[in-house]
């Protein structure tokens, strides 16, 4: 177990039982991707791929960290809390300063160890997942009271204002709000949600990791947000009344495709049709058709690629690959994009010849190993041992 290794790590280091250990996992999205600062729908879940936390308060304002993976760590004190250059620990530091900006009292500095499995840049939110086990954790060890909404917001903040990347909501939200067997389909303009059973017994879920690491993910994501952006506001002129693209439907797009940039424009007409599609899969998904589901996650793909431009060959070969296989329904590239991992609806007994298949066609074309996984819908954010010790 990861906790376990954690928490030894916690007490070789500092030397006592850590108070609070904490499971954070990461998401997969089963669809709806680039809609959440869009305003539209989303249908993530949370994983049994996570991130733990070992935690403790100390008597007095220095705070220390450890990262387990990086077998780094950094230190300061809560009368000077700053950005660091080490940028895990900006995932960190992010959420303790959002959490006093939120007006919240933090009276005691504290020792935490944290790591875990989700890979890193593979499109399965560790970096949502570290946010989300700190902002739990403190609101555990201070009992400082801020709700779960809460928690993913300033998750989300200290994503913004710490790691510079403008993301959506759905990340977090996932990471906090996850319910084993159950999907989360979120409406990302009022953050209301419903659970839906993601009952689909004669399949698995697998991701396939292209190994390839979204760095320029994140200036691009940026821009990805800003270009909808734009599409908003010209179509303003013509729709006072929109606010964001949800509020767009595919026939004011069309009435609008001579005023917008035609970047702009792909890149709006594919939100707008992926918004459309979350709903008609949940319908989908509630009659268990999940042939209707996968072929909805393949025009995804399809959209990512051709109109949005988020995906690369890699993932577009992984995608491709299963185009022929009847044993798999569903297949696109999953996440912010520019690499990572496809996520693969696949019948149950054919999941080993799949992935051996796969990694065998990935191997010869790129001549890189391919990680493939077999995930399993988990809770979300949860404390999983609390111990009485003396600080
Ligand atoms: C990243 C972001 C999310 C979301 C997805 C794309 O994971 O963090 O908010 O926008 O990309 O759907």
């Amino acid at each position: 177990m990861y906790y376990k290794l954690i928490n030894q790590k916690f007490e070789d280091i500092f030397d006592h039982t850590p108070f609070l250990s904490v499971r954070a996992p990461g998401r997969i999205n089963l669809i709806g991707e680039h809609t959440d600062y869009n305003h539209g729908f989303v249908l993530p879940a949370a994983i049994d791929k996570a991130i733990y936390f070992a935690i403790s308060p100390r008597n007095d304002q220095e705070c220390k960290l450890y990262s387990y993976d990086l077998h780094d760590s950094h230190q300061f004190s809560l009368e000077k809390i700053e950005k660091s250059d080490k940028g895990w620990a900006n995932f960190l530091i992010g959420v303790l300063a959002e959490i006093i900006k939120k007006g919240h009292k933090i009276p005691n500095g504290f020792n935490v160890v944290f790591g875990g499995d989700v890979p890193l840049g593979a499109g399965l939110s560790s970096s949502a997942a570290v946010e989300s086990g700190m902002g739990f954790a403190l609101n555990q060890l201070f009992n400082l009271g801020i709700s779960k909404l809460d928690l993913a917001l300033i998750a989300q903040q200290a994503e913004h204002n710490f790691a510079g990347v403008k993301c959506g909501i759905m990340d977090m939200f996932a990471s906090i709000h996850g319910k084993k067997n159950s999907v989360i389909k979120l409406d990302c303009q009022d953050l209301s949600f419903e659970y839906f059973p993601f009952h689909a017994p004669d399949y698995t879920i697998v991701l396939c990791n292209s190994g390839i690491k979204h760095n320029l993910g994140d200036s691009e994501y940026n821009k990805r947000r800003a270009e909808c952006e734009e599409g908003v506001k010209i179509m303003q002129n013509a729709f006072p009344q929109i606010n964001s693209l949800r509020d767009v439907s595919a026939q004011m797009l069309r009435s609008q495709s001579d005023k917008l940039p035609s970047i702009v424009y792909k890149r709006c007409k594919y939100v707008v049709e992926e918004i459309e599609r979350v709903t008609i899969a949940c319908e989908a998904l509630e009659k268990d058709d999940l042939v209707t589901f996968g072929q909805k996650m393949y025009e995804t793909h399809e959209g990512l690629s051709q109109e949005y431009e988020v995906s690369c060959i890699e993932l577009d070969f992984l995608v491709e690959q299963t185009l022929s296989l009847e044993t798999v329904i569903g297949a696109r590239m999953m996440g912010g994009g520019f690499g990572g991992c496809t996520i693969n609806l696949v019948k149950t007994d054919a999941v080993d010849t799949f992935i051996e298949e796969i990694q065998t066609a990935y191997n010869q074309t790129f001549n890189t190993e391919l990680h493939s996984y077999k995930v399993n819908i988990t809770n979300g954010v949860e404390e999983i041992r609390k111990a009485q010790v003396s600080v």
